[in-house]
């Protein structure tokens, strides 16, 4: 067999400790050439698309005039095929010393490499250089098969998907052709790699799946990135605060508030918190009643004492003062946007007993002190969804909830806020807004120091469905309007919906 590889310059030095080979899978056109050049470059690893040999064999068999029907002349084409792709931050496929990259887009080739890729003593001969190419170098690979065939010991597989709609919007855009054939290109494609008899597209058990239909990229990114970066012990360790701050970095946290922290002499949290937590709190309580229409439900789920984490859908900026005033009988220590505690505001988080998160980032300094809270038996709040809905319905939750929750054996109790979407446009005070804060029954979770992927992936969905069932039904992603009756900018009661 005469497929070669040879790897071009990386373009960092891979950090000691990089989580290697990765494996991306999903669809066409579902990001994972993006995410994977992406983490090549940032960290240094070869990235292989392993589509691109496949469709570099379509090409020369299509020139040599076999059919995807004459298997055995496909399967003897592929052992002798002068096939080398180098990897490098990004994929390029040489046959016999010519450089065909740039063809492997084309119309022709895309119509047929999905028959050629479904016949075995292909798919073995690409498989095996994968394989070799995987082990000389920290990779990632790309593909459809890569974490339940070539690599299924990956210590890291994501499985990017996004509707067929979404990807044939993507797929026209960056190769400027028109949608419908597109999605017709593209569904025709994922029928035949998703049903055929060898390596068909799936998802690996343990992957970590991602829909990225109304994710941007830059959250898609960051998400990969965090994941890298979860299993770098050493990175996750340069990457703390305190060796920025030794290395001469100033910590951003540290920045943020350091006003107060210079007052620290007569200044103590610990004094002024609670106090002006629990009179925001009950001003708050107040306000809501006069100029809204207010109810909490479900109060007498909230346990009296003990590690507690308080979750909830969110829609508003006020959302987390308004679940408070909801819970009323404990204080809550939320995670807030580290963006909020720029001076001079930044003091008003620190002095309800917020502190600081970077979203969508490993942020193991805000992971730590979420423990020491739980740890002391107080009241973590969290967003697992990482941000406010931009669409008012609820979306994904991330999966930072859960590794908390697991790592520390807590209380989760599931609330729902509504209505508050209202309260983006002041003069919808005028019309007394529907607020109402839903509280669930709590559940424990058992302590589990390092839970698998797929732990935190179903802890993650039951937070997401305990979340969901106290929502009424327009906030829910399957929602459909079902005319003017049904304005979603008014909070409904969940009890009703
Ligand atoms: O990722 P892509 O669209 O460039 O893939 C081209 C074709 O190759 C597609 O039909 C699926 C197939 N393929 C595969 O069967 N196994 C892989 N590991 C990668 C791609």
């Amino acid at each position: 067999m005469a497929i070669a590889y040879h790897s071009s310059s990386m373009p960092n030095q891979p950090p000691p400790g990089l989580p290697a080979p990765i494996a991306i899978d999903g669809p066409a056109a579902s990001g994972k050439t993006t995410v994977g050049q992406a983490l090549a470059a940032e960290f240094g690893y070869l990235f292989l698309d392993t589509g691109l040999m496949y469709r570099a064999f379509a090409l020369a068999a299509m020139r040599a005039g076999i059919d995807a029907t004459d298997a055995a002349a496909c399967e003897a084409l592929a052992a002798s095929l002068p096939l080398s792709a180098r990897a490098g931050s990004e994929t390029r496929i040489f046959l016999g010393g010519e450089d065909v990259t740039a063809e492997l887009r084309e119309a022709a080739v895309e119509g047929n490499v999905s028959r050629y890729a479904a016949i075995p003593g292909v798919r073995a001969a690409m498989v095996a250089r994968q394989r070799e190419i995987a082990a000389s170098a920290p990779a990632v690979l790309a593909g459809r098969d890569i974490g339940t065939v070539v690599l299924p010991d990956a210590p890291l597989k994501l499985f990017l998907t996004a509707s067929e709609e979404a990807r044939a919007v993507r797929r026209a855009e960056q190769q400027h052709e028109d949608a419908a054939r597109a999605l017709r290109d593209i569904h025709g494609r994922d029928t035949s790699d998703s049903n055929r008899k060898t390596a068909p597209l799936a998802r690996a058990d343990d992957a970590i799946e991602v829909d990225t239909t109304a994710m941007p990229l830059d959250e898609v990114l960051a998400f990969a990135r965090a994941r890298v970066i979860a299993l770098m012990p050493a990175v996750r360790a340069a990457a703390s605060p305190a060796a920025k701050a030794a290395a001469g970095a100033p910590a951003p946290v540290a920045r943020a508030v350091g006003v107060v922290r210079a007052a620290k002499g007569w200044f103590s949290y610990a004094r002024f918190v609670p106090p002006f937590y629990w009179g925001c709190t009950y001003l708050l309580r107040f306000v809501l009643m006069v100029v809204g229409r207010w109810k909490a439900t479900g109060r007498e789920h909230v346990p009296a004492s003990g590690a507690l984490i308080v979750v909830s859908n969110h829609l508003n900026n006020s959302d987390p003062a308004i679940v408070g005033a909801g819970i009323a009988k404990r204080r809550i220590r939320w995670m807030a946007k580290i963006e909020l505690y720029k001076y001079p505001f930044g003091v008003a988080p620190r002095l309800w007993g917020a502190f600081p998160v970077r979203r969508f980032d490993a942020d193991i300094r805000a992971m730590l002190q979420a423990e020491r809270i739980l740890k002391n038996g107080e009241v973590l709040g969290m967003f697992p969804e990482g941000h406010r809905s931009r669409t008012g319905f609820v979306g994904k939750p991330h999966p930072g909830t859960a590794l908390i929750a697991y790592r520390s054996g807590a209380t989760v109790l599931p609330c729902a806020i509504i209505g508050t979407e209202q309260l983006g446009n002041p003069l919808n005070l005028l019309r007394k807004p529907r607020i109402r804060v839903a509280i669930g029954p709590p559940f424990t979770v058992e302590k589990v120091r390092r839970p698998s992927q797929q732990q935190v992936s179903e802890l993650t969905e039951r937070i997401f469905s305990e979340i969901t069932a106290l929502l009424p039904a327009k906030y829910l992603p399957a929602y459909t309007d079902p005319g003017k009756d049904g304005n979603a900018a008014d909070g409904g009661d969940p009890a009703s919906s």
